[in-house]
């Protein structure tokens, strides 16, 4: 496969309308995490990454869109709460020739056993949104945004399987809001032996979103 240091955004024109009613539309953050990563690409490649995993995948779009310029010798899997979004990725992956499994669970715990300490590229994309915390998990749309207390209690549910799941070359990418105190997220991280990269940051409307990239203190 040639390599390309351009990742084109993928099809996903088989989404439909009845999907979006429960899924998450691809949007300014979506786009902006492969931003991140295509701005990224060489020090992912150098990384030889094997095995990438992405954690809320809602439409797909953002692991399809690294599966199409790492190429088939990485392994995708995604999971998402919601199993319609689960399915609307596999279809993405495949109308875009990558092949992704796909696990519907609550964030990781169904596949933590099977790929601890192998995560080359672990992404997240969390609901974000500052929100009261009875509006979290009440419903497929309100999965993709609703973040509770600082826009904090999905993503933070995430940060102690960071270490468990990232091999000793991963590197893990997430994306916030100003609003989700990425300062306080780094200093967690910072204690559990993960340095931090803003990669990129864009204010799109009301929203100021940055991309983090964490990797081991001792691995950078
Ligand atoms: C902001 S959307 C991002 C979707 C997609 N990754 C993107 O960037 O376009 C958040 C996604 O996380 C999923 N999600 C929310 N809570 C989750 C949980 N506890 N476990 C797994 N997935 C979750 C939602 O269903 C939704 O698909």
């Amino acid at each position: 496969m040639d390599q390309v240091d351009k990742i084109k955004t993928p099809d996903f024109s088989h989404i439909t309308s009845e999907d979006l009613n429960h899924i998450y539309e691809p949007s300014e953050d979506s786009f902006l995490l492969i931003d991140a990563l295509e701005k990224d690409l060489g020090f992912i490649r150098k990384r030889e990454p094997s095995m990438c995993l992405e954690v809320g995948t809602g439409s797909g779009i953002v692991i399809t869109a690294l599966g199409s310029v790492l190429g088939p010798l990485c392994r995708y899997m995604g999971t998402d709460i919601n199993p319609r979004a689960c399915s609307v990725t596999q279809e993405t992956g495949r109308i875009n020739g990558v092949s992704i499994e796909t696990v519907c669970t609550d964030l990781v715990s169904e596949v933590i056993d099977r790929v601890k300490g192998t995560v080359d590229v672990l992404l997240f994309n969390p609901p974000y949104v500052v929100t009261p915390s009875e509006e979290v998990g009440q419903g497929d749309l309100e999965y993709t945004w609703a973040g509770g207390v600082k826009g904090r209690e999905v993503l933070d549910r995430i940060l102690p399987s960071v270490d468990l799941l990232l091999s000793q070359k991963g590197l893990f990418y997430l994306l916030v809001l100003k609003e989700n105190d990425p300062e306080e997220i780094v200093s967690v991280m910072d204690s559990r032996g993960f340095s931090c990269e803003c990669i990129m940051r864009r204010r799109t409307g009301p929203e100021n979103l940055l991309v983090l990239r964490f990797c081991r203190k001792r691995n950078q």
